[in-house]
């Protein structure tokens, strides 16, 4: 079953959060030049890249402009109509393909449609942990059934445990032109649950009137629970990093960026 706040805040409300998927764009390059120089360690300089929960297409689209044939696969059409458009304006609409699916699925999805093994694979931006841990593990294993041996899988941008456990910050707001998104946070340590209510507010002078609020859940890993789900899964975790565009390592206070490698 999908969770209703998936649905609400990436389908129905997709006008909201894309204005939070388009913020990000800015440092893709960044990211996607690191990916390219772990990738270049592994020998890998070109291929078949799959982005799991690919969004607007942002790492697709930066990837393939690296020259990577890039498959993009999310629940929501209005952000992969998007991530068409942006494609075209890039340049890249040969080497890119967006398939509209349920990630839990992934195999059914992306089998219709393809049949080569991936060499790399990517899921940015806290984009797992959304339903059960073993719809996660499920997912992993989809992903490496999908991909060839010695594939580069990237588990990138992801809050951790340990972060939230000294940096949490129960309320954080962004403003973009008009609109202020308001996030207000809960952590349940025993759980490991991560609750967020977004707030969507649009100026009006002087005011904010309110557009709409959503509720999101998620599970929220530390390295070793990430790693250890990674191996059940066929990924062996072979590098962390706090920051990928910089190639940083990772620390309590960083992002968790993970390199796994198909075993
Ligand atoms: C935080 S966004 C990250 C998007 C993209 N990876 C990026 O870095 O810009 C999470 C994405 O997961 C997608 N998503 C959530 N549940 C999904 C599901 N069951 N199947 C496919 N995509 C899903 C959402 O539509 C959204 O695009």
């Amino acid at each position: 079953m999908q969770r209703d706040w998936v649905s609400k805040l990436f389908v129905e409300r997709s006008d909201l959060f894309m204005r939070l998927l388009n913020q990000r764009w800015s440092g893709t390059e960044k990211l996607v030049d690191g990916m390219t120089k772990v990738l270049d360690g592994f020998g890998i300089k070109a291929g078949h890249l799959l982005d799991l929960c690919c969004g607007n297409g942002r790492v697709s689209i930066y990837m393939a402009k690296k020259g990577f044939k890039a498959v993009g696969v999310d629940i929501s059409r209005a952000f992969l109509e998007d991530a068409e458009r942006k494609a075209r304006e890039h340049g890249v609409s040969n080497l890119v393909t967006f398939l509209e699916g349920d990630i839990r699925k992934l195999e059914e999805v992306v089998k219709t449609r393809y049949s080569r093994p991936f060499d790399v694979l990517v899921n940015a931006w806290a984009s797992l942990g959304f339903y059960e841990k073993e719809d996660d593990l499920s997912i992993f294993k989809q992903a490496r059934q999908l991909s060839r041996e010695g594939a580069i899988l990237f588990v990138a941008e992801t809050m951790h445990t340990e972060y939230l456990s000294i940096k949490f910050a129960p309320t954080s707001y962004t403003e973009l032109d008009r609109f202020v998104i308001l996030e207000n946070r809960k952590y349940e340590p025993i759980t490991s649950q991560a609750i967020t209510s977004w707030i969507f507010y649009i100026k009006r002078g002087q005011d904010l009137e309110l557009m709409d609020r959503v509720d999101s859940t998620h599970h929220v890993y530390s390295l070793s629970e990430l790693s250890s789900l990674l191996l059940k899964a066929g990924w062996e975790t072979v590098a962390s990093y706090g920051d990928l565009s910089t190639l940083q390592p990772m620390s309590p206070l960083t992002y968790m960026n993970i390199v796994a490698k198909a075993v």
